[in-house]
């Protein structure tokens, strides 16, 4: 990418007079208990001091997918140990903190409580402020951990709780151009993997096997074709792959599959981007395409967006990893960012299992039925 995004007006957040702001941030919403030291400097350049991530994959692969009540079992039992290590990775003391920030949703709840409420008591008893952060707005300032972007730029947030299309012009200050109106495309890789006989979590395992398949020979459904919007369905999708996969007999049946299905996949984000790419670039001088959540580990997906991104003239970027997937440096830094623009939550703060970023967006439109507890994320 040639571009220079870091001299943007509005990149650089002034973290409170013009110091560095450094955050201890909590995320616990699905099946990571995740604590991380992040300090933003005044030029809006993060350094992540540690990151610690304890995985709880193992707890929930019996079952074929997070059971929440295991999940926030888990997060009590591990919390503690995460936060002392994530300090004493950064090397610091809490005197050294200028603030604490936890995920406050949407999530499982359970979960969100224990590090919502685990972060609270650390800033009181510290005397810190304290920011309860939206799960969402931490991936949307994820590509910001790893490279010094500057807002504004379009964000295709791909994991397995969520699928949307997100402007992001700045730390609360982001709509949402398209979402999805059933499944995540994740859960739609677990849930077909799990349909196939593929392990949990679905989608490394799906991948791994489409990489000996061709699925050219399979014909499966294109969802929401005649929609001018930039929506997401997957339902259509899972039910055929699903149906086909009591089908197959060999492993060459499985193989080819798996292929067809991460290509319909990866076809649909594609889609959907390059329209929103078009919205986007009506609006906006900067042409950035920043891609983050677990489904961004899958290299089809990576290559046809960045494709799809050059062909409408963005740049393309995917953070590391490790900052992709749930972790809580991107907690730390949304944090940060809030902190510094003087953004910090009340100490009785609720935890939201629902929790739209664009709520208003979310409550209008009628694409996105809110149901009886409220528009979802
Ligand atoms: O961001 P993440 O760790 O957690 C959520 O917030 O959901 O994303 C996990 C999701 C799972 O659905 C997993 O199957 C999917 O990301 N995933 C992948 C790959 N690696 C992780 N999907 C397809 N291909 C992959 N290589
Ligand atoms: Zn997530």
């Amino acid at each position: 990418m040639g571009a220079d995004y870091s001299s943007e007006p509005g990149a650089a957040t002034d973290p409170g007079q013009g110091r560095a702001l450094t955050v201890l941030g909590f995320e616990t919403s699905c099946d990571e208990t995740a604590a991380s030291v992040v300090r933003l400097s005044p030029d809006g350049e993060a350094a992540v001091l540690s990151s610690v991530i304890h995985s709880q994959v193992e707890d929930h692969a019996a079952f074929g997918g997070v059971v929440p009540e295991i999940a926030a079992r888990s997060h009590v039992e591990m919390i503690d140990g995460v936060a002392r290590r994530a300090m004493a990775e950064a090397g610091l003391d809490y005197g050294a903190l200028d603030g604490v920030a936890a995920t406050a949703g949407p999530g499982l709840i359970g979960g969100v409580m224990v590090g919502l409420g685990f972060g609270k008591a650390v800033a009181l008893a510290r005397g810190l402020p304290f920011v309860g952060v939206n799960h969402l707005e931490g991936h949307a300032v994820s590509a910001r951990l790893a490279r010094r972007i500057a807002y504004p730029f379009l964000l295709l947030l791909v994991s397995g709780g969520h699928c949307q299309l997100l402007e992001v012009r700045g730390i609360g200050d982001m709509s949402r151009l398209g979402t999805t109106i059933d499944d995540a495309a994740g859960e739609a890789f677990d849930k077909i993997a799990k349909a196939m006989g593929l392990g949990y979590p679905g989608g490394p395992a799906l991948e791994k096997l489409a990489a000996t398949g061709d699925g050219a020979r399979f014909d499966l459904p294109r969802a929401l074709l005649g929609r001018k919007d930039c929506d997401f369905s997957f339902s259509g999708l899972k039910t055929a792959a699903s149906r086909l996969a009591q089908t197959c007999e060999t492993d060459q049946d499985r193989a080819d599959l798996a292929d067809a299905v991460q290509t319909a996949i990866a076809r649909q984000l594609s889609e959907r981007s390059a329209r929103a790419m078009r919205d986007y670039a009506e609006r906006h001088a900067q042409k950035l395409f920043v891609v983050a959540g677990g489904v961004a580990a899958n290299r089809t997906v990576r290559a046809v967006l960045e494709k799809t991104a050059a062909d409408h003239g963005f740049d393309f970027l995917a953070p590391p990893m490790a900052y992709c997937t749930d972790n809580a440096a991107m907690i730390a830094l949304a944090g940060a960012e809030r902190l510094a623009l003087g953004l910090t939550s009340d100490i009785d703060m609720a935890a939201r299992p629902r929790w739209p970023l664009d709520e208003a967006r979310a409550l209008v439109d009628p694409a996105h039925k809110p149901g009886r507890k409220g528009a979802k994320a």
